[in-house]
């Protein structure tokens, strides 16, 4: 059965018609999933295990975003500052990885699931950047959700390599510093192939970015849940998102001008998302 088909039985469905019913889902949602050592050490486990149960909610949180017709998701998976933590963190964090996709990829497959990736990928280990260039090139052609992993990602880094090919194009000549613009920036970048994000979730209530889609998060917006990542499932990314279409984007403009586009939203369509939720 595809997510969509399992859809068409569960509880889910209501709230999810509901959220669509709004017209004002975000395209592309990004996610910092923190806590989960957090989540770990409050049972007096491993931290490996709060990895571990994390995972579970990558999963819940792939499907219900592909069964609610959302465009792009990242998932900031592992920071290049993340390499700093102990080796034996940093071994079952790639394991992991590497499980999901073994495992996970013809399901993602199934459900039309296209998987791209972020970040200096080539510092990964190669039976991690085999696997990920299978899944890669396996779901190439897909055109449901695309599932991007910040993989060994820093903004800055991407920043950084962006301004370097630049800077060789204009030194030969192939691009002149009086034509740069916005969009030539956002074009050098390892994230041209997505729209900017909408709306950048992230749990374990740290209000901060991490590095994470700095240039691409100037108008997204912000939702902190203090839930740690591996508490985050379906009901909260209804909470994310239900807050997230009750939001007004001015983008600069003032209220009246924007007004408009709240028409299709009415506000008992939303109480009725919250309640649902509750
Ligand atoms: C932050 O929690 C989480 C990470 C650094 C890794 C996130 C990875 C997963 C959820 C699993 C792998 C993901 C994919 C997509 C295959 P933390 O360890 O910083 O928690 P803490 O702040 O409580 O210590």
């Amino acid at each position: 059965m595809t997510w969509t088909e399992e859809l068409a039985t569960s509880e889910n469905r209501h709230v999810q018609q509901m959220l669509r019913d709004t017209g004002r889902m975000p395209r592309h949602v990004a996610i910092i999933m923190d806590g989960n050592g957090r989540w770990a050490q409050e049972r007096g486990r491993p931290r490996i295990d709060g990895h571990r149960e994390g995972m579970e909610s990558v999963r819940a949180v792939v499907k219900t975003s592909s069964q609610l017709g959302i465009k792009y998701l990242t998932l900031y998976a592992f920071s290049i500052e993340n390499w700093k933590r102990p080796l034996p963190e940093v071994r079952f964090l790639m394991s992991l990885l590497e499980s999901y996709l073994r495992k996970e990829v013809d399901e993602l497959h199934a459900n039309g699931v296209r998987i791209r990736t972020i970040g200096k990928t080539n510092a990964l280990p190669k039976s991690v950047q085999r696997v990920l260039k299978e899944s890669i090139d396996r779901t190439a052609e897909n055109e449901g959700l695309t599932l991007t992993l910040a993989l060994s990602y820093g903004a800055r880094w991407d920043i950084l390599r962006a301004v370097q090919v630049l800077a060789m194009d204009v030194r030969r000549g192939k691009v002149s510093p009086e034509d740069l613009t916005e969009e030539t920036i956002s074009d050098y970048l390892q994230t041209s192939f997505m729209p900017d994000p909408d709306l950048i979730i992230r749990t374990s209530g740290e209000i901060r970015l991490s590095n994470f889609l700095l240039w691409e998060a100037a108008y997204a917006e912000l939702y902190v849940t203090e839930d740690l990542w591996p508490d985050f499932r379906s009901p909260d990314l209804y909470r994310a998102l239900t807050d997230y279409v009750m939001r007004e984007r001015r983008f600069g403009k003032i209220s009246a001008q924007v007004r408009s586009d709240h028409s299709a939203t009415t506000m008992s369509t939303l109480e009725r998302i919250l309640n649902a939720l509750t």
